[in-house]
C-alpha cells in the first residue's frame, strides 16, 4: 500500500495565490478551514478561482467601466429607440474607456450587449427593427473586459408606464437578488443564496429558470462555479474569500420552462410567452462578508 503524503506548503514559501506573501500569513488558515469542510463532505472551490488582491483590483476597475455603461443606458433608454441603439451606446462607451464588450464575438455572438424584452428570458440580440415601446420591460446585460479582467452585470428598465404585474415582477426580482446577496459570506454555501431566491420567487407566485444561472467571473467571462437558483441551503460549493461570482436569477411570471430561438440559436424565451425578469450583480466574497463589484 502506498500512502501519499499530504503535500504541505513550506510555511515560509510564497503563497499559491501569487500574492508574494509567505504561505503562513496568506492562505494557510484558509486552506485549513476548507480542508476540514471537505472532510465533512462539502464541495470546496478550486484554487484557480480564488483571486488575490491585485486581481481583485483589476476586476474592480473593469467593474467601474461596466457600471458606467449601464448608468449611461439608464439615463438614455426610452420609448422609440431600437435595441440596436443600446448596442451602439454600449460599444461606444466601453471602447472609449479602453475596454472591450465581452459578448462581442463570444462563441459567435454578434453584438456587444444582450437586450431581453418582455418574454425574452436572456440573450436577446439587439436589432434595428426592434423598437422599445411604452410598457415594455427590458433587461440590458453588459459584460466588460478591461486589461484582461471581466465584469458582468445587468439591470431591468421599465419603458414609461407598465402594468402593475410587470412592475411588481421587476421589483420582486430585484428584491430576490438583494436577499440572495445577504447570504454571501465566507464559508457559507452557494445553496444558501439559491434557496432564499427560490423561496422568495415562489412566495410571489413565480418560477425560477433552472437551466441557466450565475457563474464565476473575473479572470474569465464564465468560470466555475455554476450558480443555481433552484438549489438548497447547505448544498453546492462553499463560498470562500477571494471568490467572485454573479447572482443573476431569471424569474418567470408563469412557467419556468424555456426554449431557445431555433433561428439565431441564442435568444431564450419563456415557453408560455409570459414575462421574465432578471437582475445581475457581480459579488466578491470577503473575509467578513461580501462586496458588490458591479450592478
Ligand atoms: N452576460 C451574460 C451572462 O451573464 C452572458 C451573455 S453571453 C453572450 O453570463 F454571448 F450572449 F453575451
Ligand atoms: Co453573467
Amino acid at each position: 500500500m502506498i500512502i501519499r503524503p499530504e503535500r504541505h506548503l513550506d510555511p515560509n514559501a510564497p503563497c499559491w495565490c501569487k500574492s508574494g506573501l509567505p504561505y503562513k500569513s496568506c492562505h494557510a488558515h484558509f486552506d485549513e478551514i476548507l480542508k476540514n469542510m471537505r472532510r465533512m463532505g462539502a464541495t470546496i472551490p478550486p484554487r484557480s478561482i480564488i483571486k488575490n488582491k491585485s486581481q481583485i483590483e483589476g476586476i474592480r476597475k473593469s467593474a467601474k467601466v461596466n457600471i458606467a455603461v449601464l448608468d449611461y443606458v439608464a439615463e438614455h433608454i426610452r420609448a422609440g429607440i431600437t435595441t440596436e441603439q443600446i448596442d451602439r451606446w454600449v460599444y461606444d462607451i466601453t471602447t472609449a474607456a479602453g475596454a472591450i464588450p465581452a459578448p462581442l464575438h463570444y462563441e459567435g455572438y454578434p453584438k456587444s450587449v444582450c437586450t431581453s424584452v418582455n418574454e425574452v428570458v436572456c440573450h436577446g440580440i439587439p436589432s434595428k427593427t426592434e423598437v422599445l415601446k411604452e410598457g415594455d420591460i427590458i433587461n440590458v446585460d453588459c459584460s466588460t473586459i478591461l486589461n484582461g479582467y471581466f465584469s458582468d452585470s445587468s439591470r431591468m428598465f421599465i419603458i414609461g408606464e407598465t402594468t402593475p404585474e410587470k412592475k411588481k415582477l421587476v421589483q420582486d426580482v430585484y428584491d430576490c437578488v438583494q436577499a440572495g446577496l445577504e447570504q454571501v459570506k465566507p464559508y457559507g454555501f452557494l445553496g444558501d443564496v439559491g434557496q432564499v431566491i427560490n423561496d422568495m420567487a415562489k412566495a410571489n407566485g413565480y418560477q425560477v429558470v433552472r437551466e441557466i444561472g450565475g457563474h464565476g467571473c473575473g479572470l474569465e467571462f464564465h468560470e466555475e462555479p455554476f450558480v443555481s437558483y433552484v438549489s438548497r441551503r447547505g448544498t453546492e460549493m462553499v463560498m470562500a474569500p477571494g471568490m467572485v461570482f454573479t447572482i443573476e436569477p431569471m424569474i418567470n411570471m408563469g412557467t419556468h420552462r424555456i426554449y431557445t430561438d431555433p433561428v439565431n440559436n441564442w435568444t431564450v424565451y419563456t415557453e408560455d410567452h409570459k414575462p421574465s425578469a432578471q437582475w445581475e450583480i457581480q459579488v466578491l466574497v470577503t473575509e467578513t462578508g461580501h462586496e458588490v463589484l458591479s450592478w
